[in-house]
């Protein structure tokens, strides 16, 4: 039996033991009297009844150990030509600091603190802050437009927000600090206090009484030696917030519970990715999103690996060879990305020629996730870097892989095309669309056994019951996906697509509904949709139809140029919705549903069955020839 079949084996027969071993790598306040409560939850909860602290587990516990002076954080940053190195005993300077000031604005345990901040180890920093007094983040991904931050703002109902002056993306200075003034106007729950740091690149001016400068009001506490204890906290307590897009444009807020997070995590680190105390670990990818919380904070300290903080591209920072100057310069074991950034990468330099410029033998693993790995990127990836490229799958509701390869056991032969085999703490099942498990090789809805390991969400924030209806009520006893996929007679699995109207740009995800939400406002629209059509660069890229209204006599280019900024002014540059097309009919079934897969077909140019309960089939013709006329297929 491989490793992976052993480990995978010894959860299943007895899940519990499996996860109690695993949880003796994080230091309790107080343990659990067991590791599993069945009757608590939705679904059950993990390590109910220990106390604990995330940042004591991240920090103190490693200087504690004597290693306070191993680097935890390398920040490196080619759009402001910066490289920081923090130790361990340094970033607990930081964060403590940090943690005095959010104390003395009145923020203590259970009290949500927004964070909306570039890609600076700050953002790190202020995540453990939060961490250490108990207090609950929830970070808002810097690409968001000021009214997506103001839904997460009226969710959360921040005591603080800590954001930065601006953000840098390449060729262009992001002013953060009037798209943040503007959300909490827009929003109703307003904090007190906002923590802002100054970047030179551009700096702000502050609300007096309400803004407190970030550096000004650390370097203070710091210069006094001041920090805070780690408060401890029940390990079902919320340790962060995510919102994540759902079909709608309000937003699902996933709940991170705080002692079963730290032992998935510190239990992935070794097992699937095989990395050590004190080597450098490198997800590429920001803090907005799930990866970022789990592998570029949280992961790697739990760990006491060195975590690496990018603040660039993959391409055009300065170059497609910017990877591999920072692997090289870091002598970075294990990268973590996007699919995408590797398609970049490859567009600009095919045949990989900047990678020879670089010494790379301090590399292992390369891993992808957050969107469909194609066999033709992993081929690249192989044979160019000559390392294993290990796919995995998972989901912000999950926070960790739900499938993949575990190198740190052995792992096994990689399959093109699939985020290799269930992780242990996933049964994973696929159902049709009645319930019933189909044969292997059979396409369905990929579903995961009750209950979700430690790590997973155990609910949405003050939604339970959307957590019931969105997640657990499709397939009784089952966590519904909401991927389509396969598992092969071999037990790998396949994610071939979503099953709800969320599409993949970037490996960003994103709604359809929020961004038809948004079109639909204008108002010379009558209706629309938007559909993902396939991109050979960012997976999918948005595709807006609409339809006026009766009596709009618009110019259609200048309308489409503003259902452009439209969306990019309400959800975000992130949404990546550069074209609106006008249409004269939307293709809807006879009840009036609109056959938003149909047009995905036609989109992407792939043979499609003629829905049988169309209204007029000859509206199908009026949208390819006006896709046609657009050079938007062939
Ligand atoms: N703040 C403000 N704007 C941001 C932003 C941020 N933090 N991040 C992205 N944007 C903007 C970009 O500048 C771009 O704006 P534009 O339309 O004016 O050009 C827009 O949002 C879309 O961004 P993105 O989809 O990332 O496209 P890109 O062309 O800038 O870069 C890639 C493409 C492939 C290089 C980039 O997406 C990438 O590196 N992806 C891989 C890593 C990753 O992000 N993974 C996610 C989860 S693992
Ligand atoms: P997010 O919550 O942003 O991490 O997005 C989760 C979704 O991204 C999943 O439901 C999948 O649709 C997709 N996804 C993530 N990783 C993979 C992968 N390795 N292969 C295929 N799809 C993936």
């Amino acid at each position: 039996m491989s490793g992976y079949e052993q480990t995978y084996n010894a959860w299943q027969t007895d899940p519990e033991t499996f996860w109690s071993k695993a949880a003796e790598d994080i230091d309790w306040f107080s343990p659990a009297p067991r590791a599993f409560t069945a009757d608590s939850g939705a679904y059950g909860r993990w390590f109910e009844g220990a106390t604990c602290n995330t940042c004591y587990n991240c920090l103190d516990r490693h200087i504690e150990a004597g290693h306070g002076d191993r680097l935890a954080v390398i920040f490196d940053s080619p759009v402001t030509d910066t490289v920081e190195r923090y130790t361990y005993a340094q970033v607990l300077e930081q964060v403590g600091g940090l943690a005095a000031v959010l104390r003395d604005l009145g923020v203590s345990k259970g009290d949500r603190v927004v964070l909306y901040m570039p890609m600076v180890p700050q953002a790190i920093f202020a995540m453990l802050a939060c961490a250490r007094l108990g207090a609950v983040h929830s970070v808002v991904f810097g690409g968001f437009a000021p009214q997506e931050l103001a839904t997460r703002i009226d969710d959360a109902a921040p005591k603080a927000i800590i954001s930065a002056s601006c953000g840098i993306e390449p060729g262009r200075v992001i002013a953060y600090k009037p798209l943040l003034d503007e959300a909490i106007t827009l929003a109703t729950q307003k904090p007190d206090h906002c923590v802002i740091l100054q970047r030179d690149t551009l700096r702000c001016d502050l609300t007096p009484k309400r803004d407190v400068d970030y550096a000004e009001a650390v370097g203070a506490a710091m210069a006094e030696g001041r920090t805070t204890e780690c408060v401890a906290v029940e390990a079902t307590d919320p340790l962060y917030i995510l919102y994540t897009s759902g079909t709608t444009g309000q937003p699902k807020g996933v709940v991170r519970d705080t002692g079963g997070h730290m032992v998935a995590l510190k239990w992935t680190m070794e097992n699937h990715y095989g990395v050590k105390p004190g080597e450098v670990f490198w997800a590429a990818s920001d803090v907005g999103w799930v990866v970022g919380h789990s592998y570029i904070c949280y992961g790697p300290l739990l760990h006491g690996a060195t975590t690496l903080v990018y603040e660039g591209k993959p391409i055009g920072t300065p170059d497609a060879g910017a990877f591999w100057r920072v692997i090289q310069d870091h002598k970075v074991a294990s990268l973590f990305t996007a699919p995408t950034a590797f398609r970049a990468i490859k567009k600009e330099d095919p045949k990989g020629a900047l990678i020879g410029d670089y010494d790379l033998s301090h590399f292992r693993t390369l891993f992808l996730a957050g969107e469909r790995s194609d066999p033709a990127t992993i081929e690249w990836a192989q044979a160019k870097l000559g390392c294993p490229v290990i796919d995995h799958w998972w989901q912000t509701e999950t926070g960790w892989a739900i499938s993949g390869n575990p190198v740190g056991i052995g792992g096994f032969p990689v399959r093109l095309g699939s985020p290799g085999k269930p992780m242990p703490g996933y049964d994973i099942r696929v159902l049709d669309d009645g319930g019933i498990e189909v044969a292997p090789g059979t396409l369905g809805n990929i579903v995961c056994k009750l209950p979700l390991p430690p790590g997973s969400f155990p609910t949405l924030w003050q939604a339970p019951e959307r957590f019931l209806s969105s997640y657990l009520a499709e397939y009784p006893g089952y966590y519904a996906t909401s991927d389509a996929g396969i598992i092969d007679e071999d037990g790998y699995v396949f994610i071939m697509s979503r099953t709800d109207d969320i599409i993949n740009v970037a490996g960003h995800r994103l709604s359809t509904g929020a961004m038809e939400e948004v079109i639909a406002s204008h108002p010379d629209i009558a209706e629309c949709a938007v559909v993902g059509k396939a991109d050979p660069l960012k997976g999918q890229m948005p595709l807006g139809l609409f339809v006026t209204n009766d009596g709009a006599a618009r110019d259609q280019q200048e309308l489409e140029g503003e259902l452009v900024q439209l969306v990019r002014g309400k959800i975000g540059a992130v949404a990546a919705f550069k074209t609106a097309l006008e249409i004269k009919r939307l293709p809807k079934t006879r009840s009036g549903k609109v056959l938003r897969g149909t047009i995905q077909k036609i989109a992407d140019a792939q043979d499609f069955k003629m829905p049988a309960a169309i209204d007029d089939p000859a509206i199908l013709d009026e949208i390819s020839a006006a896709l046609a006329a657009r050079k938007l297929i062939g």
